[in-house]
């Protein structure tokens, strides 16, 4: 981590400010191994180069396995000439609506960043790109992003996030907050260190569409009772089998009119399938959506609502689902009571 960073990171838990001791440099000036303290006395470690504001990933273990195992496969400069090349910028695009005067020279936030493939795209659009995480996912962006200094990757959780008040002028969570107990207390969370007039970007799952069907529920609570014998394997097999296989039959069965409806019905009810033209995102994204522990569904309207609850102006739909929203940090948002959760 740079140390310029120190002054937007704080202690999760009271809010006070954050001094550093060094323990290790790289020769970039970079910190490899020291400590962040608090007055009151609390200490956070920084191991290989990362601030460390939570101790376990908690119930997002399986990220940190699927992360390590597919740690670039979504990143633009893996994709260039293959079928899924321009799909992370144009997702990132499609959500935040985010024009590139508000990237560029600012200082943005990702709440759950995994191995970072929308870092990236902040990185390349000319912003300073913060990343927090609770799995080991954050050991993966590191690497990923070796020593960029206008980079930094912190483990903690997005329900007590380590940030200052109000310190970004922008902040997005993709795919995330129903991955934790309390989607709403993240959105609040999030509004909570945009500066007033800063942009907001939310994407959760949708209710009714592919994670909630009834196929994939099934499939994952076979996972997690599996699991417990067999690690990843039955879900590494599944998403294998799936995406090789399965999905590119089950595909093609659907363009003759007659089959249609009965692969649909396949697909909805009993077995995961992707249609996505590459066979790698297919293989990640099917074992995605098959081993969190925590999946909640919802809907435009709950989204939306947790926005203005959580202070937003503006509060909209973006283009590229009913539940991927942005909105304006309010005067209410920089200044939102610290979230309540769980230990
Ligand atoms: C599906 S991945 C999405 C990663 C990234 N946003 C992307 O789309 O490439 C969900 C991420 O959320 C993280 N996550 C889940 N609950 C979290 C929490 N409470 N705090 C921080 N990160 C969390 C997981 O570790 C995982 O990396």
């Amino acid at each position: 981590m740079h140390p310029g960073f120190v002054d937007l990171l704080r202690c999760p838990v009271t809010q006070e400010r954050l001094s550093l001791r060094v323990d290790r440099e790289s020769s970039n000036g970079m910190v490899e191994r020291g400590m962040l303290m608090t007055q009151s006395g609390r200490e956070y470690p920084i191991i290989r180069g990362i601030p460390r504001f939570v101790s376990s990933e908690r119930y997002a273990s399986s990220f940190g396995y699927e992360w390590n195992r597919w740690p670039r496969a979504q990143f633009e400069a893996e994709n260039i000439g293959r079928p899924m090349e321009g799909h992370t910028t144009r997702m990132f695009e499609r959500i935040t609506e985010a024009h590139p005067g508000r990237i560029d020279g600012k200082t943005i936030v990702e709440f759950g960043c995994g191995p970072g493939r929308f870092l990236d795209v902040v990185r390349r659009k000319g912003g300073i790109a913060v990343g927090v995480d609770m799995s080991q996912a954050v050991d993966v962006a590191r690497r990923n992003f070796a020593d960029d200094s206008n980079v930094l990757i912190v483990q903690g959780d997005v329900l007590r996030p380590p940030f200052a008040r109000g310190v970004f002028d922008g902040g997005y969570s993709i795919g995330v907050l129903h991955h934790t107990p309390d989607p709403a207390a993240g959105v609040r969370a999030l509004a909570g260190v945009i500066r007033q007039g800063g942009w907001i970007g939310v994407c959760v799952y949708t209710r009714g569409k592919f994670y909630d069907y009834a196929s994939v529920k099934r499939v994952r609570e076979a996972h997690l009772r599996l699991k417990r014998s067999f690690g990843y394997g039955p879900a590494l097999a599944y998403a294998w089998l799936s995406a090789g296989v399965i999905s590119p039959v089950l595909q093609r069965l659907k363009r003759f009119a007659k089959l249609k409806r009965a692969v649909e019905h396949l697909e909805q009810n009993w077995i995961v399938s992707l249609g996505l033209k590459d066979r790698r995102w297919r293989f990640l994204d099917i074992f995605d959506a098959i081993t969190p522990e925590i999946a909640s569904t919802h809907d435009e309207e709950e989204l939306l609502s947790w926005l203005g609850e959580a202070g937003c102006e503006d509060a909209r739909r973006t283009a590229f689902c009913a539940t991927s929203a942005t909105g304006t940090a309010g005067s209410a948002a920089g200044s939102a009571m610290p979230v309540q959760c769980a230990a």
